[in-house]
């Protein structure tokens, strides 16, 4: 049953279509592994939900970890300057690494994570994100598995924010652009 978003929300993705897309990833993620271990590192506080419903879909002998990194804060836009706020608990060296993240923007949290990720040698790193919005990017970085690509809009639901309202609505949900910053 589709639920009613806040007033002056719009539904863009029903919870019916991520889970069907999660899956699809789940499966090529599984795949790609080649029945070798996982160690899925999460980025706070975003990619919460999609880590959870991921790491179900995904059939692999799997760990987690998590990482915080500065955000946006009560505006929409980014300052540019990322800093980490809570580090892995363990080192990944050697191991087949799955970065887990909200969404891809500009791509300087992904960027500044990958380097931070790549001085410890894992053996693969890779990158999930469950949206990508590819026109806003200013470093030039790629993910491995998108869930949906989208055009240059804030969203908000299933994990995402705006000033840390809306994570847990069950759909992904699209922010007027009038709304003030
Ligand atoms: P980037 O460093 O510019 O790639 O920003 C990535 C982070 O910005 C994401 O992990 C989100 O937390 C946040 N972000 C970017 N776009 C949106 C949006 O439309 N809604 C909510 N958060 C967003
Ligand atoms: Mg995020």
């Amino acid at each position: 049953m589709a639920s009613t978003p806040p007033e002056g929300l719009r539904v863009l993705y029903t919870r019916q279509q991520i889970a069907g897309r999660v899956a699809e990833l789940g499966v090529q993620i599984a795949r790609d592994l080649n029945g070798e271990k996982l160690t899925m590192i999460g980025v706070l506080k975003g990619a919460a939900f999609f880590l959870a419903d991921l790491a179900r879909a995904i059939e692999a002998d799997t760990t987690f970890d998590f990482v915080a990194v500065s955000s946006y804060g009560k505006a929409q836009r980014s300052s540019g300057a990322v800093k980490l706020i809570k580090d892995l608990d363990q080192p990944v060296e050697g191991k087949n690494v799955l970065v887990v993240e909200d969404i891809l923007d500009t791509g300087l949290t992904l960027a500044y994570l990958r380097k931070l990720f790549l001085q410890q040698h894992p053996k693969t790193l890779r990158i999930a994100t469950l949206l990508d919005k590819p026109s806003r990017r200013i470093e030039k970085i790629e993910a491995d598995y998108v869930g949906f690509s989208i055009p240059n809009l804030f969203v908000v639901g299933y994990g995402m924010d705006y000033a840390e309202r809306y994570r847990n609505l069950p759909e992904i949900c699209l922010m007027p652009p009038e709304h003030p910053e």
